[in-house]
């Protein structure tokens, strides 16, 4: 297979506006996104059956429907044709494939790489507790492959050199669908001050990784990535504070906190971007857990 099997974040629930139908391109493929007037996140490949047209560019959201900019087709939210202006008869090959999605935590996914999802995704800790703020976040587009962002998790040695980390303990494990990181150490962020910190990140499946971070600050991270296609995919990034009495404070902090992981992000990018993958690479002692990380990830590159 191509891509990773698994769920994938297509974007932050505010992301996806309730009405309004979208052209995507994910996994090498042409898609729509929207949410129906109830709520529901739809993803459908994007070419209408009948004559072809782009269900993103011009589509509309009717109600649960959504309405082909071409002839007028309506399709409903498992993509089948549920209505011709001009025909009563509705050919039985009249529809598009439907993707599975879930919307969890304020995150909308989409399911890749066979029928039916084989595990879940839960929701971030602390969201929808209103002791926590809600998620600030943000997007890139980078010219890598999903496997380069998630061996970061098990490549201790880059963290002095690119990010300036000190990491005085690290611990990986590797359970199921999970790939868990615990780590204690100093952060030196780039804006000066030093921040000791403990942190627990989890990948559940392939792309989607949710971490609980406590130092100075509490806070909770997401960082998920989708492929657009083989050689470039969109990394999004949100962080969820606890709430401070001082407005004013909590805002600062929340704007820098989202640049630090932007500019945390650039410092791999300019790696990922130019680096070749080794397979096999070459290792030494303190190299962390790369080989283990592979057969980890390898689980859902096979078919189901
Ligand atoms: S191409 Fe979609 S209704 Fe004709
Ligand atoms: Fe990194």
């Amino acid at each position: 297979m191509t891509f990773a099997r698994g769920w994938y974040c297509i974007g932050f629930s505010d992301e996806i506006a309730a009405g309004v139908a979208r052209p995507a391109r994910y996994f090498g493929q042409d898609l729509v996104v929207y949410r129906t007037a109830s709520g529901v996140p739809v993803v459908l490949d994007a070419h209408c059956p009948h004559l072809g047209a782009h269900l993103g560019h011009g589509g509309v959201v009717v109600g649960e429907d959504l309405r082909c900019p071409f002839h007028a087709w309506t399709f409903g939210v498992d993509g089948r044709c549920s209505g011709i202006p001009y025909a009563d008869h509705i050919p039985r090959r009249a529809f598009t494939r439907r993707w599975p999605t879930d919307e969890v935590g304020g995150l909308v996914l989409v399911w890749y790489g066979s029928d039916t999802p084989e595990y879940a995704v839960p929701p971030s800790d602390g969201h929808g507790d209103p002791a926590w703020s809600s998620f600030s976040h943000s997007m890139i587009r980078i010219r890598t492959q999903g496997r380069e962002i998630v061996e970061n998790v098990a490549d201790l040695a880059h963290f002095p050199t690119v990010h300036g980390t000190v990491v005085d303990r690290f611990e990986n494990s590797f359970e199921g669908h999970q790939a868990i990181q615990r780590s204690w150490g100093t952060a030196y962020p780039r804006g000066g001050g030093k921040d000791a910190f403990t942190l627990e990140a989890v990948y559940h499946g392939p792309a989607i990784q949710l971490t609980t971070m406590e130092g100075v600050l509490a806070s909770r991270l997401v960082n998920a990535h989708i492929p657009i296609d083989e050689h470039e995919l969109e990394l999004r990034f949100g962080v969820m504070l606890r709430v401070h009495d001082n407005a004013a404070l909590m805002e600062r902090i929340r704007s820098a906190y989202i640049d630090n992981l932007r500019v945390g992000f650039h410092e791999d990018v300019r790696i990922w971007e130019n680096k070749r993958w080794r397979e096999p690479p070459v290792l030494a002692a303190g190299d962390g857990p790369i080989g283990k990380l592979r057969r980890w990830y390898q689980q859902f590159c096979e078919p189901a």
